[in-house]
């Protein structure tokens, strides 16, 4: 059974715990799956070290700050530092497996991680509440990708978000070079991304039933409300326990 390989950038906030829960809890159901966790940080953070190492999933724990401020650049480093840790340490003759670019905070079905554990080279879904829409999604014919049902420059060659493709393993061998460049122009990083892995549109491998399920959401964790921290600061000196990890 190929092995599924996650990778997920992370950085520090107020939700991070919670977003890391809500994932874990989703791969702890899954057979054959290995987390890569890459915090955007210049060290490991001991939320992140506690987290992993009680979550129950099989893991890797990296780290790299980011080196670019611009927003467009979120989670590059990270997701490269990734895919050089598979390179070094797996071996895809012995073992098959399958890359899938999985962000903290969005929702995932188990669903599609069954079907893409059977991606042969680029496997491809719709994804929730991108660009605008209820939905973005390839448009499949017979079988086979034929377009693109997109808002957001779906002039790219692939218009698609992060969550909504996966990678076989061997690719990563096959072309030593690919990653994610953060010379990218803003917003083609996924469609320049899998360009590079020189598949055509007849190879993109359609799941989600033709594409016509919506499996996995760009979701967005708001952030919450702690204005009472200030208040309670101002009325008791002190806000709630730091010693609790929230
Ligand atoms: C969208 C896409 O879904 C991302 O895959 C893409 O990386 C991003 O745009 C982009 O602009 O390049 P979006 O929801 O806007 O994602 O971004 P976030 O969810 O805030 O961040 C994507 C991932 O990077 C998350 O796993 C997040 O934890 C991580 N991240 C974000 C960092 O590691 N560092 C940051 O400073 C921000
Ligand atoms: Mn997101």
């Amino acid at each position: 059974m190929p092995v599924i390989y996650a990778i997920t950038p992370t950085y520090r906030r107020t939700v991070q715990k919670a977003e890391l829960t809500r994932l874990s809890q989703t791969f702890l159901h899954l057979p054959n799956f290995h987390w890569i966790v890459i915090e955007d940080s210049s060290s490991k953070t001991k939320l992140v070290t506690n987290f992993l190492s009680h979550c129950g999933v099989s893991y890797t724990h990296l780290n790299i700050l980011s080196n670019g401020k611009r927003l467009t650049l979120k989670g590059i480093s990270q997701r490269n530092m990734g895919l050089s840790w598979l390179r070094k340490n797996l071996d895809p003759v012995k073992q098959p497996g399958v890359v899938y670019f999985a962000d903290d905070d969005n929702t995932y079905d188990l669903k599609i991680f069954v079907q893409m554990r059977k991606t042969k080279l680029v496997s491809v879904w719709p994804v929730g509440f991108v660009g605008g829409l209820r939905f973005e999604r390839p448009i499949v014919k017979n079988g086979k990708v034929t377009g693109w049902f997109a808002n957001w420059k779906p002039e790219r060659p692939f218009p698609l978000d992060m969550a909504g493709f996966a990678v076989n393993l061997q690719l990563f061998f096959k072309y030593q070079e690919l990653k994610f460049s953060n010379k990218t122009q803003p917003g083609f990083l996924e469609s320049t991304f899998v360009s590079d892995t020189k598949v055509s549109l007849d190879d993109l491998e359609p799941l989600a039933d033709n594409c016509t399920k919506v499996l996995v959401w760009h979701t967005k964790t708001e952030a919450p409300n702690l204005k009472g921290e200030r208040q309670k600061n101002k009325k008791l000196g002190h806000g709630s326990d730091p010693n609790v990890e929230v």
